[in-house]
């Protein structure tokens, strides 16, 4: 019961993401994403990145008017990050890549998502393929190769019933799914309360939280004067003479660029850096540019105040909102870089070389801190 009290506390707080993508030059497609939530209340929590092999099998939870539950069988390599709490695993899967260059982001789509109620599966439709919102990261990754396929899917009956499980003492979790391939494909998939399933080439190559897609890529229409090029300055007439009134600054292109935390803003700002870019030329530089481009959406604990509840001594406290860790998929040579929030220094796992069992890491890696002490290196000048 104290369990569930705390972690009711935990997941009904607020919670941001953020995905990019940028395309290198030589084509090389990489995928970035923040993850944001409240700090745990609890010791024992943790993220992990889990690796399984192709051919793992995935049993789902029987469903309350169905005789067998439906399981799927991975036909590829998957990475993907989950959340351990204490003793058990959170069913929800934050997210993750294949080794066909396909990567799955879950972002929180609060107050707009909705999954079919598992008691109205029943009859005929217990014959059809049915995940949990929870899954259906896990279930694309593992049956999916590309986003032509997968779109081509969508709108037909092989693609399962999406139905709605709770997780860590939620009744939902409401998320939408930001999907990207190594071809440059990108969709954001979405299930709302008033259209169902609903889904929209990422044509921006951004997104975050709720409004919806559509909603993010009208908001745009709201800022026409951002560009790369500087502006010359405030322009005026006066007495017949002209004035301009030039800043002594440069950066003004993006004058007025949102830079708050909230979603709309963080939309505006991720689209706006991904999309007025110059060039990367491969995947190499493009992985070191994400981590630049998601450093300008990190929450540092302390700013954003999650709202107020009991740890695990019972005192009350305050839980702050920040960013959990950051991944970062290189599609094209099929590598997850990613990072905590103690632990700054970025690891690295390639599908290639995962394990033949699955395995799991932890993302906040070995150190508090992550610093190199180079007093050692120290040399004379000369
Ligand atoms: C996952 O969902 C099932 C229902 O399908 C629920 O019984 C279980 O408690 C959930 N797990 C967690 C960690 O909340």
């Amino acid at each position: 019961m104290l369990l569930l009290v705390l972690s009711t506390t935990l997941l009904s707080a607020a919670f941001s993401c953020q995905n990019m993508r940028i395309m290198a030059l030589d084509k090389s497609v990489v995928v970035g994403r923040t993850l944001e939530f409240t700090q745990f209340p609890v010791d024992g929590a943790g993220n992990f990145l889990v690796t399984e092999q192709a051919g793992t099998v995935h049993e789902m939870p029987k469903l309350p008017n169905c005789e067998t539950p439906f399981s799927f069988t991975s036909d590829y390599k998957v990475v993907r990050f989950r959340v351990w709490f204490v003793t058990e695993w959170a069913n929800t899967t934050l997210g993750g890549m294949n080794d066909e260059g396909l990567s799955v982001s879950t972002l929180y789509f609060t107050d707009f998502a909705k999954f079919k109620n598992p008691n109205k599966i029943k009859g005929s439709m217990c014959e059809r393929a049915a995940v949990p919102q929870t899954k259906l990261a896990t279930y694309i990754l593992s049956k999916y190769s590309s986003v032509k396929d997968l779109k081509s899917d969508l709108n037909s009956p092989r693609f399962p019933i999406v139905w709605n499980q709770p997780d860590l003492g939620n009744p939902t979790i409401p998320v939408h799914y930001a999907i990207h391939d190594r071809a440059g494909r990108g969709l954001v998939l979405e299930y709302t309360k008033q259209e169902g399933l609903t889904f929209y080439d990422n044509t921006v190559g951004a997104m975050t939280n709720a409004p919806d897609y559509g909603w993010h890529m009208e908001n745009l229409k709201n800022y026409p004067n951002i560009q790369r090029k500087e502006w010359k300055g405030y322009q005026y007439q006066y007495q017949g003479k002209k004035y301009l009134h030039a800043p002594s600054w440069t950066g003004t292109g993006f004058t007025g660029i949102p830079g708050d935390y909230s979603s709309p803003s963080r939309f505006i700002k991720a689209a706006t850096l991904v999309s007025h870019l110059n060039f990367v030329p491969d995947a190499e530089g493009a992985v070191n540019k994400m981590f630049h481009l998601l450093n300008t959406a990190d929450i540092p604990q302390g700013i954003i105040s999650g709202g107020w509840g009991r740890n695990q001594q019972g005192e009350k406290v305050e839980f702050v909102d920040y960013t959990w860790w950051m991944g970062v998929y290189d599609l094209s040579r099929n590598c997850v870089y990613f990072r905590g929030y103690d632990d700054l220094s970025i690891k690295k796992v390639c599908l290639s070389d995962i394990p033949d069992v699955p395995s799991k890491i932890n993302v906040e890696g070995e150190y508090l801190n992550s610093y190199i002490d180079v007093s050692a290196k120290l040399v004379p000048m000369s």
